[in-house]
């Protein structure tokens, strides 16, 4: 994937930057990074607060050659890069299903892709967030995000943005291989302690239910073993970790 990258002092959403982009017919391979954003977002209609040079801010355009039914796989696909991005900076994340990345049980990362229609046929826009330094956060949220500088200290915020988009170009070709939903699930499985034997609270829209990770199925929804055996599999939800490893 040949990639070209467009830094903004300031945007409302690096995400909504790419969608415009990707409607004008921008190829895939398309960054944006911002150092800040006044309407980061986040799933589920949430924020993603996004102060300046406090995080990294960045979406990339792609226009997968895969079945839509593979699709979810995108966001899996990117959980794997930005581990890999973070181990070699030194952090040592977990990815909990489906797009937050953690360390320590604490939020180091999040994950939103999009899909949009375009002159050129279906767009992904996948957006990162990487927590570079503590932020003004809410107490509420400072008590369950970490960032890379309270980890392992200051890097280069333009180093980091180059591994990303490293890895990421690696994992999308799996992706895009044969059997590369197999693959990217394969790799999940081997970052994530959520894959299996994970005792969850899974919220998805106003239910919530309990249950046991059982592994992911081949288009990445989670399958929750039930106290009564039975298996549930979920396409979206939010999941939280019910023992403190
Ligand atoms: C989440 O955890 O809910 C996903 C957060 C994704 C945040 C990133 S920051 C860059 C890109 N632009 C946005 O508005 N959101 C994503």
């Amino acid at each position: 994937m040949n990639t070209t990258i467009l830094t903004f002092d300031t945007l409302d959403s690096t995400n909504t930057e790419a969608i415009r982009q990707a409607r004008e017919g921008a190829a895939e391979g398309l960054c944006i990074i911002a150092r800040q954003q006044t309407a980061g977002r986040g799933r589920l209609g949430r924020t993603w607060i996004s102060e300046k040079d406090a995080g990294l801010y960045f979406s990339i355009v792609l226009r997968p050659r895969i079945d839509a039914r593979y699709l979810p796989l995108i966001t899996l696909m990117t959980g794997v890069a930005v581990h890999d991005t973070l181990v070699e900076f030194g952090v040592r994340p977990d990815i909990k299903w489906v797009n937050d990345v953690h360390v320590n049980g604490k939020k180091i990362a999040g994950i939103l892709a999009e899909t949009a229609e375009t002159p050129k046929g279906l767009a992904v826009v996948v957006g990162i967030g990487i927590n570079l330094r503590p932020s003004s956060f809410p107490p509420e949220i400072a008590d369950i995000a970490t960032s890379i500088n309270q980890i392992v200290g200051k890097i280069s915020i333009e180093m980091l943005a180059g591994s990303m988009i490293k890895y990421l170009a690696y994992f999308y070709d799996l992706l895009q291989d044969t059997d590369g939903n197999i693959t990217i699930i394969d790799e999940w499985r081997r970052r994530s302690s959520y894959f299996l034997g994970k005792y969850v609270r899974v919220s998805v829209g106003d239910e919530t239910l309990t249950g046991v990770t059982d592994g992911l199925e081949w288009n990445g929804a989670l399958r929750i073993k039930r106290d009564d055996g039975s298996v549930t599999i979920v396409q979206a939800g939010d999941v939280e970790n019910l023992r403190a490893s």
